[in-house]
């Protein structure tokens, strides 16, 4: 009998061989011990609380041409639109009365929103609500765009560096996107001093597990404070409508994987994750994930955010969803809580074993 126990080995080392990676990822023999330790490992650090954040989808404008996403500059079929400033500051009051402490601003890469016009909605959400976190997700900028916006008062940026391979990058964006441009950016971004959060599609076309072992690789040395990972959900309206979508267990493995070598790590069952299983964000918190991000978009624009297709959560109020959530979460075994949810400890401070036990300073 082999004694090859590779979640046990992830569980103590936060690291693996590439060739013990390659077999955790292509099986699903450890599925279920892989979960189990990452609802212990979150629970030990976590308890039972899952963070609500609460999105807000701007803009579906996009100068990009991702193959992979929906809005991107080249779907004529999509209908755009805009939010204006009073618009997105009412979605933040409806979303504080609900109970969210963050509001995550997530748009297409739009010109129109001039980065003086992102500090001055950026310095109204943080006048209007000093006990919030702000998120933003508005895809590459300048560094100086960055420092200005956290300067007004945003304290998280998300943005998926979506393959570390640049083989694979290449396939899955045009030439004029670079992967050495994403993680310029993902390092700014560390370095101003926002909680960052990174992540990547699973099953995306073309992708592999050494495609997969290099993300968890280049997350290793990134060290984000938020993972965010989904499944690749095919939209027609792209290049890539013939490939199949992502499947929920290799999510789910991926979420656990997280948990293991991430600890701290703030990561959500994604809404993608609910579009491919009815299930599917209660087993992504059931496999370590412990946050949700509800929608707090108008309900008139949800359905025109679509980076693919099917994505749920589109006809219902904010309230609905919050509620839907709360539900659900309980249901799951968990607590939904209001709190801002930071980091409990900034993952950088977590260094692979035994390195760790001699810089940890937390
Ligand atoms: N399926 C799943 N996720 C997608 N995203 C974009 N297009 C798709 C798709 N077709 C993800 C990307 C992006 C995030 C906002 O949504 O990872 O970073
Ligand atoms: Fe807009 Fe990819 S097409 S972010």
């Amino acid at each position: 009998m082999s004694s090859f126990d590779p979640v046990r080995e992830l569980d103590m080392r936060r690291d693996l061989s590439d060739a013990s990676w390659k077999v955790l990822l292509q099986s699903d023999e450890w599925d279920a011990s892989l979960a189990a330790a990452a609802d212990d490992k979150r629970r030990e650090i976590y308890g039972d609380e899952v963070y609500l954040r609460g999105l807000i989808e701007f803009s579906n404008y996009c100068k990009n041409n991702c193959y992979y996403c929906g809005i991107r500059a080249g779907n004529q079929n999509a209908v755009r639109y805009r939010l204006s400033k009073e618009e997105i500051l009412s979605c933040c009051d409806e979303g504080y009365a609900l109970g969210f402490r963050t509001f995550v601003l997530q748009s297409g890469e739009d010109p129109f929103y001039t980065d003086v016009l992102l500090c001055e909605i950026v310095s109204a959400i943080r006048a209007r609500f000093p006990d919030c976190a702000i998120t933003l997700s508005l895809g590459e900028k300048a560094r100086e765009s960055y420092k200005a916006y956290f300067d007004a008062g945003a304290n998280r940026y998300l943005l998926r560096h979506e393959t570390a391979n640049d083989a694979h990058y290449r396939k899955l964006h045009p030439d004029s996107m670079s992967l050495q441009n994403r993680k310029r950016c993902l390092y700014d971004l560390k370095e101003i001093g926002y909680q960052v959060g990174s992540g990547f599609m699973v099953g995306s076309p073309y992708q592999t597990a050494d495609c997969l072992i290099e993300d968890l690789r280049f997350l290793q040395a990134l060290k984000p404070d938020m993972i965010g990972i989904g499944p690749y959900i095919t939209h027609k309206g792209t290049p890539f409508a013939a490939f199949p979508s992502g499947s929920l267990s290799l999510t789910l493995r991926l979420i656990s994987i997280l948990r293991l070598l991430f600890p701290y790590a703030l990561i959500p069952a994604t809404t993608a994750l609910g579009t491919i299983h009815p299930q599917g964000r209660e087993l992504g918190l059931k496999a370590g994930a412990n946050v949700v991000m509800p929608n707090l978009s108008p309900v008139r624009v949800r359905k025109l955010y679509d980076l693919y297709e099917n994505k749920i959560c589109t006809g219902e109020e904010a309230a609905e969803c919050r509620g839907c959530l709360e539900r659900r979460i309980a249901a799951a075994g968990y607590r939904a809580v209001t709190a801002v949810g930071d980091v409990k400890f900034p993952a950088a401070r977590l260094l692979p074993f035994p390195e760790r036990n001699a810089d940890r300073r937390i």
